[in-house]
C-alpha cells in the first residue's frame, strides 16, 4: 500500500502545467466506439481511469497504439462485441458511456452497474429515460445494465435533473440515430462541449452544446482520420488555484482556459486572493489569511462540486466562519472528519457544513475518502505544521496526473512511500 508523506507548512511557488480533463477523456474514449475508422487523441491525462478505459475498449475489439503517455491512436473498425467486461466496468462510474456508444454503433450494449467514488446515491434514471426515448429497451438486473434497440429514432428528451453523464449519454446514443434529437435542460460543463466538439470533428452534427438545449441531427456514419486534443482540466486547474490560496503562495497555472474558471476566480477575489488572466494561463497569489465566505455547489457555470473539498481546506483556515452547501452529492463531506483530525473545526449537518476557521492545521495520518477529497487532503498536508501521512491513494491516481510531482515542483515536501 502506497502513502504520501507530506512535511509542512510550505508556501507553494512556481509554475504548473494542467493536463487534459479527466471527465472529458473518459467520455471521448467511449465515443470512439461510434467511429468506423481510426482517430488520434492528444492531451489525454495519464491517469488510471484512462488506462482502464483503454483496456475496456480493447476487450470490445478496439486496437490502440500509444505514442506517449498522453497520445494514442484508436482503430475502432473491428468493434464486434457488445458486452463490456462486468468486473472492469462496475469499478468506475464513467463506464456508463459505453451504453450510449454501443447502442449507437451496434444497437445493443451491456455493462456492469457503474461504481466510482462513494458520494452517496448515484441514480442513472435520466440515462435510461434518454435511451428509452430513442426507442431502446433497457434492463437493469443481476448487477448489469443491458440495452437493445432495432433502430434508434431521434426524439425530444427533457432531463428532470441537470446531469453531466445523462447529457453525454443522450448525445452518444443520438449521434447515429435516424432524425433529430433535442436534449432540454442539458448540462453545460466544459467537458460536454469537448465531447460534442470531438464528435463533430469526426462528422457528427451536434449544435448548442454548452447551452441547456442541445440539438443533434443524426448522421449515417462518423469518419475517422482526425486528430483531437482533449480540453484542459478545469478541476485540476481549480485545485492548484485553491492550493495557491490555502498556502498563501504564488502559482502560475499554465494550459488552462480562464473562462472555465470564472466561478472559482470570483470566489478567490471574494476571500482576498488575486488572479491575473494571461489568456491561456493564470497567476494566483495570496499574501494573507483568507476571508470567510459561503459557497453553494451547482451545475456549471456555478461553483463545481468537484472543487468543494479543496475550498473546504481554504475555509478551514479562514478568518471567521464559512459555510458550504453541497447540492449535488449527499456524501461529499466525508473529508471533513479527516480535516478535523488535522485540527480543523468543521461541523457537517446534512447538505451543509460549517467551517469555523482555525489559525493553522497540524499534520496527521488521514485517508482520502474519494478523488477530490484526496486532492484537498494533499493541500491540507502542505499547509499543515508537521508531517501528514495520506492513505488510499488509488482514489487520487484515478484522476490526477503526476500530482505529487506537480506539487513538488511548486516547493512542496511530498514523497510517495510504499508500505507493506
Ligand atoms: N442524477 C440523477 N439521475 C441521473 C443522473 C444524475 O438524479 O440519472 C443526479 C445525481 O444524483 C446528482 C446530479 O444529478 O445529484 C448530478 O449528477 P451527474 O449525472 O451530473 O453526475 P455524473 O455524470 O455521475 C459527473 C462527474 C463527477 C461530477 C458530476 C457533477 C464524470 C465521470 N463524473 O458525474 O465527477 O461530480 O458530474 O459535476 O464526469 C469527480 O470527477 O470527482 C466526479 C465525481
Amino acid at each position: 500500500m502506497d502513502k504520501l508523506v507530506i512535511q509542512g507548512p510550505t508556501k507553494l511557488k512556481g509554475e504548473v502545467v494542467i493536463s487534459g480533463a479527466k471527465n472529458a477523456a473518459v467520455a471521448i474514449l467511449p465515443a470512439t466506439l461510434l467511429i468506423n475508422g481510426v482517430c488520434r487523441i492528444e492531451n489525454l491525462p495519464n491517469i488510471s481511469d484512462v488506462r482502464t478505459y483503454c483496456k475496456i475498449l480493447e476487450t470490445l475489439g478496439a486496437k490502440i497504439k500509444w505514442f506517449s503517455d498522453n497520445e494514442i491512436e484508436i482503430d475502432t473498425r473491428d468493434i464486434g462485441c457488445t458486452q463490456a467486461p462486468l468486473d472492469m466496468t462496475s469499478k468506475f462510474r464513467a463506464s456508463y458511456y459505453i451504453l450510449g456508444s454501443l447502442l449507437g454503433r451496434c444497437g445493443a450494449a451491456e455493462v456492469g452497474i457503474p461504481g466510482g467514488c462513494n458520494l452517496g446515491a448515484r441514480p442513472i434514471d435520466q440515462h435510461i429515460k434518454a435511451f428509452e426515448a430513442l426507442g431502446a429497451k433497457v434492463d437493469v438486473s443481476q448487477g448489469k445494465i443491458s440495452a437493445k434497440v432495432k433502430k434508434l429514432l431521434g426524439n425530444s428528451i427533457y432531463m428532470d435533473v441537470v446531469s453531466v453523464g445523462a447529457t453525454i449519454n443522450a448525445i452518444l446514443a443520438s449521434v447515429l440515430a435516424e432524425g433529430t434529437t433535442t436534449i432540454d435542460n442539458a448540462a453545460k460543463e466544459p467537458h460536454i462541449v469537448d465531447v460534442a466538439n470531438f464528435l463533430n470533428t469526426m462528422g457528427a452534427d451536434i449544435r448548442g452544446a454548452g447551452t441547456d438545449l442541445i440539438k443533434i441531427n443524426g448522421v449515417k456514419e462518423l469518419r475517422g482520420n482526425c486528430t483531437y486534443s482533449v480540453v484542459p482540466d478545469q478541476i485540476e486547474a481549480g485545485t492548484f488555484m485553491l492550493a495557491a490560496i490555502a498556502s498563501r503562495g504564488d502559482i502560475l497555472i499554465k494550459n488552462c482556459i480562464p473562462e472555465h474558471l470564472d466561478c472559482i476566480t470570483a470566489k478567490i477575489l471574494e476571500i482576498g486572493g488575486n488572479v491575473e488572466d494571461y489568456g491561456d494561463s493564470i497567476r494566483v497569489t495570496m499574501n494573507k489569511r483568507p476571508n470567510k465566505a459561503t459557497v453553494k455547489t451547482l451545475p456549471y457555470p456555478g461553483y463545481p462540486t468537484d472543487l468543494q473539498p479543496q475550498i473546504g481546506v481554504v475555509f478551514s483556515i479562514a478568518d471567521g466562519t464559512s459555510i458550504i452547501n453541497e447540492s449535488i452529492w449527499e456524501s461529499r463531506f466525508q473529508y471533513t472528519a479527516e480535516l478535523n483530525k488535522m485540527g480543523a473545526k468543521i461541523t457537517p449537518q446534512g447538505k451543509t457544513a460549517i467551517f469555523e476557521g482555525v489559525k493553522e492545521l497540524t499534520g496527521a495520518p488521514v485517508y482520502a475518502t474519494d478523488l477530490r477529497a484526496g486532492a484537498a487532503l494533499i493541500i491540507a498536508g502542505i499547509i499543515a505544521d508537521g508531517e501528514t501521512q495520506l492513505y488510499n491513494l488509488e482514489h487520487i491516481d484515478r484522476g490526477y496526473e503526476n500530482i505529487e510531482e506537480k506539487f513538488r515542483n511548486l516547493g512542496a515536501k511530498i514523497q510517495r512511500v510504499s508500505e507493506n
